[in-house]
């Protein structure tokens, strides 16, 4: 059973491409009961989906490309430090990982890039070009992050570096990266120019977040340190950095209930780091404000909002990245609080905000919350018929070209009333606002 659990996650991480392969050893001292709110299985076992949290099937064939050299996935916008998408002499920008379309979708990960387009009526996209077109961008490949506008005017990028530039042998490493730059614009055109240097600002320190060393240390699990948000709180002024990771230590430090003994390399966590310059080179690490210690080993693309007094915390995961006896949808899963640090319970009583259809189970994915309550998503694997992601893989590369989108999915608009929210319609692809 236990080889087959294996063999079966080894398969994921070919297929999604992501997970970093990592063998057993033996075991150190119990790790100290942690404080920082844990998702709890009572929670997620109170998932239902309904109406109010099941997005509506994508019609595929509706859809445009944003563009048909490129397949396009995990997409941000440049936000002012409020987090509403930002307006520089009439240009909306926005970013998305991309590779050439003639890539297998299941291998994107493997050779990802930052493109950027850019639009005047906030609708109809534009290709502006790679983003790091100066081959300085860090890692062998660049994973998600976020943008903004600086007050003095300046472009700041945060973003995963993954893997080292050069490497011989692709690796999993992951680190946090940053630059800046100019925005110049025409009537028809944005780029970017006078670079920084890129400058890593934040590695695993082992005490909260799991370092690749730690990780290699415990049987098989996915690896993470990744998918930077910035996020300025509306009450202090401070400045933070968000970030999806894994709980800190090896396996055989953790420990799950008993009747659930498979859960214990589940160990996902949501990090922050809180600025300590206002160039934003500098950051402090902060213990997680969330982890899923048991229950969950991948929260994705953590961002933060405030509306009225609350804080809201949303990320996205996998069905297959729960722990064994967790039924739950690929979706977008939400917590609010009324502070920053602590205090935050399950959107909805079980955290789940937005849920792929039961008919298209993987038809979207990586889900970004507006602050108006729009939100937009990618296309991912659609018409699947019933086949599970793993399946998917099997079926080899021209059924994943015919099934990837790798485009914008209809936004949704999110209504969002102290901690629950509901799916209220439908909006136009590629519709931020
Ligand atoms: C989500 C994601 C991110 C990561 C990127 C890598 O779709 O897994 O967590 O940054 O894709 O391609």
């Amino acid at each position: 059973m236990k080889k087959w659990k294996t063999a079966l996650k080894c398969f994921s991480a070919a297929v999604i491409g992501l997970s970093a392969m990592v063998t057993v050893s033996s075991g150190v001292s119990a790790k100290e009961t942690s404080t920082v709110f844990n998702w709890s299985r009572e929670a997620v076992s109170q998932i239902t989906m309904n109406e109010s949290n099941t997005a509506p099937l994508i019609p595929i064939e509706d859809l445009e490309e944003l563009t048909p050299e490129y397949h396009i996935w995990d997409t941000w916008p440049l936000q002012d430090r409020n987090g509403h998408p930002a307006v520089v002499n009439g240009h909306k920008i926005i970013f998305a990982l991309t590779v050439p379309s003639d890539v297998t979708p299941g291998k994107r990960h493997d050779t990802a890039e930052i493109r950027y387009f850019h639009s005047k009526d906030g609708k109809s996209w534009k290709l502006g070009g790679l983003l790091f077109n100066d081959g300085q961008g860090l890692g062998s490949r660049q994973w998600a992050g976020s943008a903004i506008v600086n007050k003095d005017g300046k472009f700041h990028i945060f973003y995963t570096a993954t893997g080292r530039k050069n490497e011989e042998r692709l690796t999993y490493e992951q680190r946090l990266a940053t630059a800046t730059a100019n925005i110049v614009t025409t009537n028809s055109s944005v780029t970017f120019t006078n670079w920084s240097d890129h400058k890593i600002i934040l590695e695993p320190d082992g005490q909260y977040y799991q370092t690749q060393d730690q990780a290699s240390q415990g049987e098989f699990s996915s690896y993470a340190f990744r998918d930077p948000y910035f996020f300025q709180d509306p009450k202090t002024g401070e400045e933070y950095i968000l970030f999806e990771a894994n709980s800190a230590g090896s396996l055989a430090e953790r420990t799950c209930q008993k009747e659930h003994p498979g859960s214990k390399s589940f160990n996902g966590s949501i990090g922050m780091a809180k600025a300590v310059n206002d160039r934003l080179t500098e950051f402090e690490v902060l213990p997680p404000l969330l982890e899923a210690n048991c229950v969950n080993e991948e929260l994705e693309r953590p961002s933060m909002m405030v509306k009225g007094n609350r804080y809201y915390l949303f990320t996205k995961t996998h069905p297959e990245k729960f722990a064994p006896g967790l039924d739950a949808p690929e979706g977008l899963y939400g917590f609010t609080s009324p502070s920053l640090i602590g205090g935050y319970k399950p959107l909805n009583g079980s955290g789940l905000v937005i849920a792929n259809p039961k008919d298209n189970p993987y038809q979207a994915y990586s889900w970004m919350v507006m602050p108006n309550g729009t939100v937009i998503s990618f296309v991912n694997y659609v018409n699947v018929e019933g086949k599970n992601i793993y399946e998917i893989g099997e079926q080899g590369p021209d059924y994943e070209k015919e099934h990837f989108g790798g485009m914008l999915a209809p936004s949704l608009k999110l209504s969002i009333t102290g901690d629950q929210t509901k799916i209220v319609h439908e909006k136009k692809q590629g519709v931020f606002k």
